[in-house]
């Protein structure tokens, strides 16, 4: 068995092991709880704000616990942190599910 095998069995491992909660997680409801970040990520995800990040397409796993980071205030900003404080786990699991589901692109320049 070589390293790559190794790796690949790991990923698989993991990948199984978070399939319930992302069963869990309904991106059409969180599809609906978005329009509350349009404003600054825009309506698919895009920034529409020089300060804001990109959040589409971002695996749903690294969007959730940045939320819940904002949420707890291990990370910390202004806007984000009174964003973060009224969600639920379900909402943040639906609201990462969504922008983790909308498909980007990328281009070389
Ligand atoms: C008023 C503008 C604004 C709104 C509304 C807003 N955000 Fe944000 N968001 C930001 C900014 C600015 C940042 C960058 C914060 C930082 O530097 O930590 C950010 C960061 C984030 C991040 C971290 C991204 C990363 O790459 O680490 C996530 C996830 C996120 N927002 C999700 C949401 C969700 C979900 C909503 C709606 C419930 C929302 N935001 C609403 C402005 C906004």
């Amino acid at each position: 068995m070589n390293w790559r095998t190794v790796i690949c069995m790991g990923a698989l491992a993991a990948a199984a092991a978070a399939a319930p909660a992302a069963m869990a997680a309904d991106a059409a409801a969180g599809k609906t709880k978005a329009a509350a970040c349009a404003a600054c990520h825009g309506p698919l995800g895009k920034s529409t704000m020089p300060d804001a990040p990109n959040i589409a397409g971002q695996p749903a796993m690294y969007l959730a616990e940045q939320l819940k980071a904002y949420r707890s205030g291990t990370r910390k900003h202004e806007v984000m942190s009174m964003m973060a404080k009224p969600l639920k786990d379900a909402d943040i699991d639906d609201l990462s599910a969504w922008f983790a589901s909308i498909q980007v692109q990328v281009q070389a320049p």
